[in-house]
């Protein structure tokens, strides 16, 4: 693949902006294609993020199909829930079909391996019948960046790390609470058409460095995103972020 695309943005609000032409961008080669514009979401702060879009008639959201880069295993409506955030601060301002939007079968909290079966079984109806892909390709999966260099919930060291079969895995030993999570794996992540990290504040200042002076390293899980020769990798990031990364 290309080398990363990195922008990072004097304030937020540019980022938000930014952000928001890059996703409309990237809607219209989808939509262009094949009618349909398929994006995986994480929380943390990325959706507030994508306030740019709202109300922007540009975006097309009835051709939208939403999905999780990762979800915490509660319920919908728990404060942890990714799916409640989306909702509350996007969804819910927005004309997304919603069977267009896939949040977990909340009936199967109680066992993670039928969750995250279930929640492939879901990915397979999305993508695998139309090109019987072994690996989906979504148009857009857009993921944030822990300060310990987490990404979706790949977390450093772990056994997910190398899972290389499975589309979505589960853990029940998060190094960040809740402990129970389901996460997209690597290879749908670098089977993706483009990939965007999205990353704000000081917090991120060392790790952002640490990716960025040496990509070659895999230790930190956001290091590990590398799109296949089809993909493209960007950085949305802001100077506060960014402030100690070295430019070549
Ligand atoms: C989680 C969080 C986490 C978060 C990153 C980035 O699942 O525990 O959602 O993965 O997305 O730490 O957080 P910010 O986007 O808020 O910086």
């Amino acid at each position: 693949s290309s080398p990363p695309i990195f922008y990072s943005f004097a304030s937020g609000a540019e980022l938000v902006k930014g952000l928001a032409e890059f996703i409309l961008e990237a809607q219209k080669e989808a939509l262009g294609k094949k009618g349909r514009f398929t994006v995986a979401l994480s929380g943390g702060s990325l959706p507030k993020q994508l306030a740019g879009l709202i109300g922007n008639a540009g975006v097309k959201w009835d051709k939208w199909h939403v999905y999780y880069a990762d979800e915490r295993v509660v319920p919908l409506d728990h404060e942890d829930s990714n799916h409640k955030l989306c909702t509350d601060v996007l969804f819910s301002k927005v004309n997304i079909p919603k069977e267009n939007i896939h949040p977990i079968d909340t009936t199967l909290l109680e066992d993670l391996e039928d969750l995250s079966d279930s929640y492939e079984k879901q990915l397979i109806d999305e993508f695998a019948s139309k090109d019987s892909a072994r690996f989906p390709v979504f148009d857009l999966i857009l993921l944030g960046l822990g300060p310990d260099g987490h990404t979706a919930s790949l977390f450093p060291g772990h056994e997910l790390l190398a899972e290389a079969d499975r589309w979505v895995a589960y853990l029940d030993d998060s190094p960040k609470p809740p402990l129970k999570r389901i996460t997209l794996t690597y290879p749908v992540i670098n089977h993706a058409s483009r990939v965007a990290f999205v990353a704000t504040g000081e917090s991120k200042q060392d790790v952002l460095a640490e990716i960025m002076d040496d990509p070659a390293r895999t230790s930190l899980p956001a290091s590990r995103v590398r799109p296949t020769s089809h993909g493209n990798l960007y950085w949305f990031v802001d100077d506060a972020a960014s402030a100690k990364v070295k430019y070549e």
